[in-house]
């Protein structure tokens, strides 16, 4: 889905999927959770409301999308929660370019570059706005959380392996996913218009066969997430955890 397509849609004052974070998120990560290395990966954070919940849970948040416009949105809803962000950093998405300076600690314009894990305090934030799929972090994860991140259909297997790629040995993925029946069942809550872009327990527990499966549960939930996601949904919850 193009970058200008996610541009245009948060280009309002209004955070479209609320300020708070996602409630899956919020039960099933906190407070850093005993991890020894307190980085995690919000990919594909949109507006920020997830990466600005779990810095203020005291982990040193990636805060990662292609859209500037939600990058730039993420940036201010970290200064009004007097979050430090500690980067700002391209990578080649044309919107990217357009990216006002913004950064609190320190500023860099360049390509291909994430931080040094030593170098991020916990409780802040480093953005990168780039195409996740065209990016390898130097660092990988212990922790990646995603909500609501599909792709078109095609690119489903390169989005599943991008989870094994952006994970330690070890490391854990929290994501909570629009189900096909999401669409199938004329459900009005928010998603993508094509069904195949959205995925099953099913799929999912195969796509990931080799991790350990946490959490895998398909149900219908109220969504209170902002104007765009609202109302019934029926949402897949998957958490797993890459092998050692
Ligand atoms: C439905 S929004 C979800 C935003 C956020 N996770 C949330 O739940 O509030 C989907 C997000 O995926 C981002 N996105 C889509 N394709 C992407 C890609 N290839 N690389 C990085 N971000 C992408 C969009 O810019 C958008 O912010």
């Amino acid at each position: 889905m193009a970058t200008r397509f996610w541009d245009e849609r948060f280009s309002t004052d209004e955070y479209i999927y609320g300020e708070n974070p996602n409630d899956f998120i919020r039960e099933r990560v906190h407070l850093l959770d005993g991890q020894d290395d307190p980085r995690v990966l919000d990919l594909a954070c949109g507006e920020g409301r997830n990466s600005v919940y779990l810095a203020k849970q005291g982990y040193a948040v990636t805060a990662l999308d292609f859209s500037s416009v939600g990058i730039e949105k993420t940036h201010a809803l970290a200064s009004k929660n007097s979050i430090p962000v500690y980067n700002l950093i391209t990578n080649g998405s044309d919107s990217a370019q357009e990216l006002k300076g913004c950064a609190d600690l320190d500023s860099t314009f360049d390509h291909g570059i994430d931080l040094d894990p030593e170098k991020q305090k916990p409780g802040s934030i480093n953005i990168v706005c780039t195409d996740a799929l065209r990016w390898t972090p130097s660092y990988p994860y212990p922790l990646v959380v995603a909500t609501f991140f599909h792709l078109w259909s095609d690119k489903k297997p390169k989005l599943f392996d991008l989870y094994r790629n952006l994970l330690k040995p070890g490391g854990r993925m929290v994501t909570e996913w629009f189900h096909t029946r999401q669409r199938i069942h004329g459900y009005e809550s928010g998603g993508p218009r094509e069904a195949e872009m959205l995925v099953t327990a099913d799929e999912l527990r195969a796509a990931f066969s080799d991790f350990e499966i946490l959490v895998c549960e398909e149900l219908e939930r109220e969504l209170f997430e902002g104007p765009k996601h609202c109302g019934p949904a029926y949402v897949v919850r998957f958490e797993a955890q890459k092998p050692r």
